[in-house]
């Protein structure tokens, strides 16, 4: 195989006149002449031009949308517009054809949800490239914030016998046939003579698990899969999401607060300095997208600009107290225009309100605190008031709650007497309340979910076009 350059590569290249190999998948062919190539390593086609009359048009006819090619020519400045330079083949090979009649993907725009019933084809559209080219930069960028500051990158379990939180939403795993598991004499499923001898399932959370790393590397983060059967059909929520959960001995709230706007700032600008123009390009998709909205509902902001107006502004920090004032005084609560209306204080807030906060209220991102302890997991360290918890929530426009995090409780006497008010097992967490017999300290932590930070730097819409293949109630395609 002859030595390929990229396609990123040679329009960026300096050097004309020169023989290159490129390889990639056709986009479109016009006038028996012009191919637009893809190779997935930028959003830009190269042009290559085929000098039809010296071609077999046996060959001719195989260069269509989809088809994998193979071209050697030699790369010149370009001749028409759009482009600076283009590869004037001397040789074209079809690698892989695709017949047009069937190919599902034409060049036209199609619908963001027609692109989902076709997931296993959809990367090779502009706007997918550009998004998981976006996803992966994110991804990198994440790695590189922690481990800058001496994170140690820790791999919690996949399948637990814990619910981290407490929230019943669990996938069970187990070996059993499920058509006739075994039972006990008193008719129940005897677990026993399961794979692991007890019920299991899959995690919703690695943070009990990373609270044990951090009481003896201070330091630590998770980045993986994490599993809800929460039966959520929005836009915001899968049954599978990838977390981020860094977790850090002798750090209180404030602590936490100030590394979970760090670490949002650190990797946007990565993505907005590495991947430019697909962010660009994703920009001007949602404008286009937007001008079919009534004006009204058009965002003031573009994406880069929403992007770099985050990167400039402090999060504002407000306490959920104040919040709940804010929003009982709003004139949508006044003039019953929420669908759930604020009355009191100890409710959970509804997104409506949460965008409200930071969509009309404050215009930029929020960091919410100091929550109702009912209303929030049993590790959360109590406030002296007997009745709010150490809690954040980070709050981001057109998002919701993109990250959820607090204090734990690290003194033994106050988490037991809250496990037994919430009814969850001591005697199952026995390692986890291990960490408050020995050597306890203040410590936080908390849970970025990546989906919903690749949604906002993208600009996209729903959350399962930022996963290659999303799983949601009633689908697990692919
Ligand atoms: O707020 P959550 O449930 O917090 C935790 O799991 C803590 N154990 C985190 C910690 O303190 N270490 O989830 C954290 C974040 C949410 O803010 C949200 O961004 C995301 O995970 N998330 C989801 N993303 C997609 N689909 C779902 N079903 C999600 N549920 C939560
Ligand atoms: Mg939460």
């Amino acid at each position: 195989m002859g030595q390929r350059t990229k396609i990123k590569a040679l329009l960026e290249s300096e050097q004309t006149d020169i023989e290159v190999v490129v390889k990639g998948w056709v986009r479109t062919f016009r006038n028996n002449q012009f191919i637009a190539l893809n190779d997935g390593s930028t959003n830009n086609n190269i042009q290559i031009v085929v000098d039809f009359e010296n071609t077999d048009a046996a060959l001719l006819k195989r260069i269509t949308t989809g088809a994998a090619i193979s071209v050697t020519g030699i790369l010149i400045a370009s001749l028409g517009k759009g482009q600076k330079v283009e590869v004037k083949a001397t040789e074209v090979e079809i690698l892989g054809d695709s017949d047009p009649e069937k190919y599902p993907l034409q060049p036209k725009k199609h619908s963001l949800e027609f692109l989902r019933e076709i997931a296993h084809l959809r990367f090779r559209t502009n706007t997918f490239g550009a998004i998981f080219r976006v996803r992966n930069s994110l991804s990198f960028a994440i790695h590189q914030f922690f481990q800058e500051r001496g994170f140690v990158y820790l791999h919690t379990p996949i399948i637990t016998a814990s619910d981290a939180e407490g929230a019943g939403e669990t996938f069970h795993v187990t070996n059993f046939d499920l058509a006739n598991p075994p039972k006990t004499e008193t008719g129940e499923i005897d677990f026993s003579q399961d794979f692991f001898a007890r019920p299991t399932n899959l995690t919703v959370s690695g943070q009990l698990e990373g609270e044990l790393a951090a009481m003896a590397l201070s330091d630590i983060y998770t980045f993986g899969p994490t599993f809800r059967a929460e039966n959520s059909n929005t836009t915001r929520h899968l049954a599978e999401f990838w977390m981020i959960e860094p977790e850090m001995a002798f750090y209180d709230l404030n602590d936490n607060m100030d590394l979970a706007e760090a670490l949002l700032k650190y990797v946007i600008a990565y993505a907005l300095d590495k991947n430019k123009e697909d962010i660009e390009f994703l920009s001007q998709r949602l404008e286009e997208e937007e001008k079919q909205k009534p004006q009204a509902e058009r965002s003031e902001m573009n994406l880069l600009q929403k992007l770099e107006f985050c990167l400039n502004n402090d999060f504002e920090r407000v306490t959920y107290t104040e919040a709940i004032d804010i929003l009982k005084e709003s004139t949508p609560n006044k003039k019953k225009k929420f669908q759930y209306l604020v009355e009191g204080w100890g409710t959970d807030l509804q997104s409506e309100h949460e965008r409200y906060l930071v969509e009309k209220h404050f215009k930029k991102p929020v960091i919410l605190t100091d929550y109702p302890m009912e209303i929030k997991a049993f590790y959360m360290r109590q406030n002296d008031d007997g009745k709010t918890v150490r809690a954040m929530d980070v709050l981001f426009p057109g998002i919701g709650e993109m990250i959820g995090g607090s204090q734990r409780e690290e003194r033994l006497d106050k988490l037991e007497q809250r496990m037994d008010e919430m009814g969850i097992p001591k005697e199952e967490l026995w390692w986890y309340l291990d960490t408050r017999r020995f050597g306890a300290c203040p410590h936080a932590g908390f849970g970025l979910g990546f989906e919903r930070l690749v949604l906002f730097v993208t600009g996209m819409g729903n959350i399962r076009d930022v996963i290659p293949f999303p799983r949601y109630p009633k689908n697990a395609e692919f």
